[in-house]
């Protein structure tokens, strides 16, 4: 998610969850292929099975990033069909290519020749006026026809004119029986739902129902540890289940890598403020990663402290 997550948030997430698949925020073909941007594409080994996100709407340049992509070792390519942001729009990628998708197909083959790992597709159900109960298997049957065997779909129109991108994950109202409707349709085809999905009893439920994924957003990233420390036992079906307090012991060693390499804490910690959310003491575990985390001498200890906080405050709760 473009401004959110980063690579120190996909290190944060694995290690609560070694099964999920994580994506990179979309990255620009352009600014990989003419701006020559690599360090765009830096990720930890540990991140694996990570999929990097594409922008862009020219076959050609988009082959190439996807080239640099899989050359940096990502594990699958996944072009960015929903972005509905301005900037976005302005250069033609995005949201605005659910009306071309002819030219998504050929983006998407262009991209296959390029690479031997699996090269997928996000997008919604539409645009603005399209009828989505048309578009949608359209635009399916082209990227399928272009060798797509992989989509998520963002169970909601994106409206290019007259909402903000941020209206846009929330107004357009979700569609999920659409999507299921998809699934019907398009069997062979791997479907993931995206949109509006805020629990793992809700994912389990679209799996349930004969989708094959459930993408998740912003509840991953708000509250990371609902979401992702029981996913590998309750989704996969492997594994343990981890928890917060773990993660914070583990993400320690990271921490002290990124600060001896001239980073700042907060450059992480801003990713795990929601790691306790809902538990007892989460508010002071916010508090102090937000008052201690950014000063130049800030390291390790300002996580081992809030973390003593907070657990001393729950178990002070927990007495009365
Ligand atoms: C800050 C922010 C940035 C986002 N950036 C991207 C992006 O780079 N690529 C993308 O496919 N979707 C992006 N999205 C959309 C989400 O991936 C997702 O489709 C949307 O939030 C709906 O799912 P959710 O309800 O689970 O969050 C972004 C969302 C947010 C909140």
């Amino acid at each position: 998610m473009m401004d959110w997550t980063d690579r120190h948030c996909r290190y944060l997430h694995r290690l609560m969850s070694k099964h999920t698949l994580l994506y990179t925020e979309m990255v620009t073909s352009p600014a990989l292929v003419r701006g020559g941007a690599l360090h765009l594409l830096d990720h930890n080994p540990q991140e694996h099975p990570v999929a990097l996100q594409l922008g862009g709407s020219d076959p050609a340049e988009l082959a190439e990033a996807a080239r640099l992509g899989a050359q940096a070792g990502y594990d699958e390519i996944n072009l960015n069909v929903g972005c509905p942001s301005d900037r976005v729009q302005s250069g033609s990628f995005g949201a605005v290519l659910m009306e071309q998708p002819a030219l998504v197909a050929k983006c998407v083959a262009a991209m296959r020749r390029a690479v031997d790992v699996e090269v997928t597709v996000k997008c919604r159900i539409g645009v603005d006026d399209q009828d989505p109960e048309t578009v949608l298997p359209e635009f399916l049957a082209h990227i399928v026809g272009a060798g797509c065997e992989r989509v998520t779909i963002h169970a909601r129109k994106a409206w290019l004119k007259g909402l903000s991108p941020k209206e846009n994950r929330d107004i357009p109202p979700l569609d999920y029986d659409l999507v299921h409707r998809m699934k019907g349709l398009f069997s062979n085809l791997h479907i993931s739902v995206n949109g509006g999905i805020t629990s793992l009893d809700q994912a389990q439920a679209f799996l349930d129902g004969g989708l094959d994924g459930v993408m998740i957003g912003r509840s991953a990233y708000h509250s990371p540890a609902d979401i992702l420390c029981q996913a590998d036992r309750r989704i996969y079906g492997q594994g343990e289940d981890t928890t917060a307090e773990d993660t914070v012991a583990q993400m320690l060693p990271y921490v002290d890598a990124h600060i001896a390499s001239g980073g700042r804490l907060n450059q992480i910690t801003r990713h795990m403020m929601g790691l306790f959310a809902g538990r007892p003491g989460a508010r002071i575990w916010r508090r102090m990663l937000s008052e201690n985390a950014s000063g130049p001498q800030a390291d390790r200890q300002v996580l081992v402290d809030a973390l003593d906080a907070m657990q001393t405050l729950a178990e002070a709760q927990k007495a009365v």
